[in-house]
């Protein structure tokens, strides 16, 4: 078969498609490079917000013609997060979908397209158990193409149930990966190419995986761990829970070169009622005064964030207090999301909900507040050298773009430069999302 992957949602579900066409392709099938060339569609969806569920439903809709079209011999797949939180509807709704997989399900994609090829099973197939461990069980014998930076999951799932949140009952239990078996796979990334490393999970600060000799390691343990691979230039990880934040994760920072000074820690909001409400077991101070004891190991780290607006009582106050609480921060880069309420989370049965124009009303102005902060962040480095690692070519002739210590984008027209080389770019222009800069000779 020609398969072809599109993705939704996060950067794990990034990771899962890789991880998809790595066994697809060691099975004995071949990627497709656009969808309109390929018989074995895989969606890799996700179920975050209420909006990201609509738009793949109708994109699901618009697969029915083509198999229509095909007559035989094409198959549509729906994996990812809302393949397990949605499964009933999308049997319900659109009945032509012949496989459903949830994300802990992703490795048995080529053992059920084989299934589903010979006619063993006819009607659509749903697995969506939520043990994560099988998945990790095998690496693929054959790997499809990699960039200069690629993530990799080293734990699934979420024990947290942040009461908006969908992600537990998606991703189910949190599980950690063995160190070595992340070892591995970094080794292979490497001897892919690959440059920069972004290790995953939805809360890695809470990483307990099974180390060297009979002990477990930590986060910050498994990151000492990593420091020093021959060939790896860069670590980066995400997301980190500000509960779960410590001083041997400050500690790594000040000490591990290859690790890059940017964190994402997201507060989604400033206001202790609301935090409260959500669940996030840490108050505004905890969370200020984690970033201090960071900056306090590493001065000069960047740290983004998430804000959720709109969040069921939110009054004007509240609202008041994220806004101040993102102007005492100073954040180089940040999301902001209107609240959406998700079937089956305590949040969707709380009382007070925010009306839609206030929710859109308090994003304009939170965004607005994130993106002049980013600018001015930007605006420090003009004039002066950044490490960009490139990682792609851009639209115009010998454009490269890639990715400073601090996450910036950052674009140069480099003649001597090539994609995976790491490079001093003297910063000559800003923008809010990107900036510019040269090589000297
Ligand atoms: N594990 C990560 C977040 C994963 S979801 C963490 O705890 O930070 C990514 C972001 O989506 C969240 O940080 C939150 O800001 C947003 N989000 C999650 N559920 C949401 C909902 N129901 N409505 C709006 N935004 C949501
Ligand atoms: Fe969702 Fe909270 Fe878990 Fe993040 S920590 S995935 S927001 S439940
Ligand atoms: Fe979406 Fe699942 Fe990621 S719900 S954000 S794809 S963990």
């Amino acid at each position: 078969m020609r398969f072809f992957i599109k993705n939704y949602g996060c950067q794990m579900n990034s990771y899962d498609s890789r991880r998809m066409a790595d066994i697809l392709i060691s099975a004995g099938h071949a990627h497709a490079c656009s969808l309109l060339q390929a018989n074995l569609i895989i969606l890799n969806t996700c179920s975050i917000r209420e909006k990201v569920d609509g738009k793949i439903f109708s994109d699901i809709g618009r697969l029915k013609l083509l198999k229509e079209k095909a007559s035989g011999n094409f198959f549509i797949v729906v994996v990812g997060c809302m393949a397990q939180s949605r499964f009933s509807d999308i049997v319900r709704r659109t009945p032509y979908v012949d496989i459903i997989l949830g994300p802990q399900n992703i490795h048995l994609i080529a053992e059920i397209v084989d299934d589903i090829i010979k006619n063993k099973v006819l009607d659509a197939t749903i697995s969506t158990s939520e043990d994560a461990e099988s998945k990790f069980r095998q690496l693929p014998n054959k790997f499809s193409d990699r960039g200069v930076s690629e993530f990799l999951t080293i734990q699934e799932g979420c024990n947290n149930f942040c009461s908006y949140c969908v992600v537990p009952f998606t991703r189910g239990r949190e599980f950690s990966r063995g160190v070595l078996d992340i070892v591995q796979e970094v080794k292979n990334l490497i001897s892919l190419g690959v440059k920069e490393i972004t290790l995953l999970g939805q809360n890695v600060n809470s990483y307990n995986g099974e180390g060297r000799g009979r002990r477990n390691y930590s986060f910050p343990d498994l990151l000492f761990e990593l420091a020093h691979m021959d060939g790896l230039k860069r670590l980066r990880y995400t997301t980190s829970n500000p509960r779960d934040v410590d001083e041997n994760l400050a500690r790594a920072h000040k000490e591990i070169e290859i690790l890059m000074p940017s964190l994402h820690l997201p507060v989604q909001s400033g206001a202790d009622a609301i935090l409260k409400k959500m669940n996030r077991k840490y108050t505004r101070n905890e969370y200020v005064r984690c970033v201090e004891m960071l900056r306090e190991y590493r001065p000069d780290l960047a740290f983004s964030s998430d804000f959720i607006v709109g969040f069921p009582g939110e009054t004007d106050a509240d609202f008041q207090q994220t806004l101040e609480l993102a102007e005492s921060i100073g954040y180089a880069q940040a999301y902001s999301f209107k609240y959406s309420p998700r079937s089956g989370t305590p949040a969707a049965q709380m009382p007070n909900p925010v009306p839609e124009d206030i929710k859109s009303e308090r994003l304009q102005i939170l965004q607005n507040l994130l993106d002049d902060q980013q600018l001015k962040f930007n605006q420090n480095f003009i004039g002066q050298y950044l490490n960009v690692l490139f990682v792609k070519e851009g639209r115009h002739e010998k454009q490269l773009v890639g990715r400073s210590e601090y996450s910036q984008s950052v674009s140069s027209t480099a003649a001597a430069a090539s994609v995976g080389d790491i490079v001093n770019v003297r910063i000559t222009e800003v923008a809010s999302h990107s900036l510019i800069g040269v090589i000297d000779q």
